[in-house]
């Protein structure tokens, strides 16, 4: 169903109406198709974010045409062109970084096929080549972040950063957030930042490296659980005591997060929500419609001590 039917299509869809002895045809041609170009599968988060958006496409009866990018721009761009060229009537993607798309989106806005920015933003000085962006403020998680961090260390304090994937919009900016933040506070320094690529592997591997290179860290900020979790196997082999010798506050709230910190492994989370596919199908259905949409909308986010893990995990749907 594309958003807005011309002379030409509602004669077909009349003719197949007309034509259909069971109803079948009206049905497909009323069936809205979404092609979602995906980040990948680098996080837990990245897990139950597709794992939402899948269920509520199937629930919402829109047909999803869904691709994995494997963390690649490239990837993403050739996704977003065949869909364009399938014609779909509806693009929804969480981009990989921030700038580079205009192109791309401008090839869509020529197709009149209205984009969704879902998760991630762009950087883009033209907003008409997308109808909306769902997702979370990202600089108020950092923020989040540094707020916990200033509430509880007195004095000189260490800090190296996990930081997600280079040029992302969520690395970007909850590296702004909590600089933000520690700014007020000369005691508090970040001594070492390096990209951990929002995976658990490259937070391991990074972690290494900062331990090799440093004997004087106090704090992890990683920017997801993940790379936090890769972080705490470093430490462990280090023979430190995650949580208790260095200090780790982390990003997302997923289940193993949620976990290490019920344990006392990492000490504080601000929560990323993933489940973006319920209000994501609804976006849809009406930019598909041709509706009005908020240019931007964002989810709702909390925070986590080891108590507040503890009491919440047991109903923890991610
Ligand atoms: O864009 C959201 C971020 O991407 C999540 O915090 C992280 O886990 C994921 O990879």
């Amino acid at each position: 169903m594309k958003r807005l039917l011309g002379p030409v299509a509602v004669i077909v869809l009349a003719a197949a109406t007309a034509c259909g002895s069971n109803g079948s045809s009206t049905t497909d041609d009323e069936t809205i198709t979404l092609g979602f170009s995906q980040v990948g599968a680098e996080s837990g988060w990245r897990t139950a974010n597709t794992e939402s958006i899948q269920q509520a496409a199937e629930d919402a009866g829109i047909d999803l045409q869904f691709s994995d990018a494997q963390q690649k721009q490239e990837n993403q761009i050739q996704a977003i062109r065949s869909y364009i060229q399938q014609d779909v009537d509806v693009i929804a993607f969480s981009p990989v970084v921030e700038t580079g798309w205009d192109a791309v989106l401008l090839e869509a806005q020529r197709a009149d096929i209205p984009v969704i920015l879902t998760d991630r933003a762009i950087d883009s000085d033209d907003d008409s080549l997308y109808e909306t962006f769902l997702g979370s403020d990202f600089v108020e998680e950092g923020r989040k972040a540094g707020e916990w961090l200033v509430d509880n260390v007195e004095d000189e304090t260490n800090v190296v950063e996990l930081q997600g994937t280079t040029g992302a919009a969520p690395a970007i900016d909850r590296n702004e957030g909590f600089e933000e933040v520690i700014a007020d506070r000369p005691d508090i320094e970040i001594i070492d930042t390096q990209d951990g690529d929002f995976t658990r592997s490259g937070g391991k591997e990074v972690m290494e490296a900062f331990l090799r290179s440093h004997d004087d860290i106090d704090v992890v900020y990683s920017h997801n659980d993940d790379m936090g979790l890769g972080a705490i196997e470093a430490i462990q082999a280090a023979g430190l005591e995650p949580g208790e010798d260095i200090q780790i506050i982390t990003v997302d709230a997923v289940q193993a997060g949620m976990e290490a910190l019920a344990e006392g492994d990492i000490n504080f989370i601000v929560e990323c929500n993933p489940l973006l596919g319920d209000q994501l199908m609804e976006l849809v259905e009406q930019v598909a419609a041709g509706e009005e949409v908020s240019a931007r909308i964002e989810v709702e986010e909390t925070t986590f001590t080891p108590e507040e893990a503890e009491a919440a995990l047991p109903e923890r749907q991610y």
